[in-house]
């Protein structure tokens, strides 16, 4: 399963017996890979403050002991806003107290992989790789990795764990989807100027086989399959209405939603799309993509 789950919301929009309902179901169905982030969900919370979807996931696994061992549980720093309302960014003091705290909502011994939320150009990027890989080091935190930040960003910081002799981030998370917005276009809830992949992160990857690609709001929000749900203007443009008319005849012809050959294209590049749902209905979706399994014809075809 090449799926991960995204609980973003998990303790906030969608309320605890939803967000368990999901967890038991993706479990089951033999999912294994939780995402989410010490600032979750702080927008849609009256505090103005994350940690809501932490503490979820900290007492379902309390819920259920003796499933820990077989999950990976993602999560991240950095973007939780501070008293005055700006990111709390990656320095050394951040990223220890941050990881410790979220420990300690998750109710868990170490993090699996622990993501950099976003850039932060005001602390010196070797403070921040030194704290991460001192995490690594005493065993807090097993695996790095990285979202938001531009591709030289990555490989700069990758260069200074090497010569730290500290571990390196071997992960990304950025967005995109089978359909992608103008280059330059706002995207409304997409802030980060470097979260989308572009042509260069392709590049990367394909010269790093040892990293990961997780890829966020992969169905652009229920774009593919909801009348409710039009894509932004930004995606308005000719190579959205040519991939879209093969993207739904391929789907007609499999008589399966849109959204599911959109998850199965994700994974067949070799990414893990990180999906968000509200209900088990969505979720069963989600999963059922697991089982499309597409031809190189097809793929030929979507491209
Ligand atoms: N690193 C980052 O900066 C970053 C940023 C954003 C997200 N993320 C991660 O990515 C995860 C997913 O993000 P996202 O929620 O923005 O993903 P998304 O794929 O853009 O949107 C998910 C939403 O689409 C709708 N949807 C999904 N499946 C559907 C279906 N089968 N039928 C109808 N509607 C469907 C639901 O909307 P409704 O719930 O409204 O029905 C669902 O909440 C998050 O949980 C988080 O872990 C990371």
């Amino acid at each position: 399963m090449d799926l991960v789950l995204g609980t973003m919301y998990f303790g906030t929009r969608t309320d605890e017996a939803t967000s368990f309902a999901l967890l038991d179901r993706f479990v089951q169905a033999g999912g294994r890979v939780l995402d989410t982030a010490n600032c979750y969900s702080f927008w849609s919370s009256p505090t103005g403050h994350g940690g809501q979807s932490e503490a979820v996931l900290g007492r379902w696994l309390a819920a259920n002991p003796g499933l820990r061992p077989e999950l990976v549980i993602a999560t991240k720093v950095g973007v939780e806003p501070t008293d005055d309302g700006g990111p709390e960014g990656l320095s050394a003091r951040v990223i220890e107290r941050e990881a410790g705290r979220s420990r300690e909502r998750l109710g868990v011994d170490a993090i699996d992989l622990y993501w950099a939320h976003r850039e932060d150009r005001s602390t010196d990027l070797e403070e921040t790789v030194a704290a991460f890989g001192a995490l690594v080091r005493d065993g807090a935190v097993r695996r790095l990795g990285v979202s938001n930040h531009p591709t030289w960003r990555v490989e700069q910081a990758r260069s200074i764990a090497a010569r730290l002799g500290v571990e390196p981030y071997t992960a990304l998370q950025l967005t995109t989807s089978y359909v992608e917005p103008r280059p330059g276009a706002h995207v409304p809830g997409k802030d980060h100027r470097f979260g989308f992949v572009t042509d260069e992160t392709v590049d990367y990857l394909q010269a790093h086989p040892e990293i990961d690609l997780w890829v966020y709001s992969p169905l652009v929000q229920g774009s593919y399959d909801r009348a409710d749900r039009p894509f932004p203007e930004a995606y308005d443009h000719p190579g959205t209405t040519s991939r879209l008319a093969a993207l739904h005849i391929l789907a007609r012809d499999r008589r399966v939603p849109a959204s599911q050959v959109v998850l199965a294209w994700l994974v067949a590049k070799g990414w893990k799309p990180i999906v968000g749902v509200s209900s088990v209905e969505q979720l069963e979706s989600a999963l059922a993509s697991d089982r499309i399994g597409l031809t190189p014809e097809e793929l030929a075809v979507l491209r």
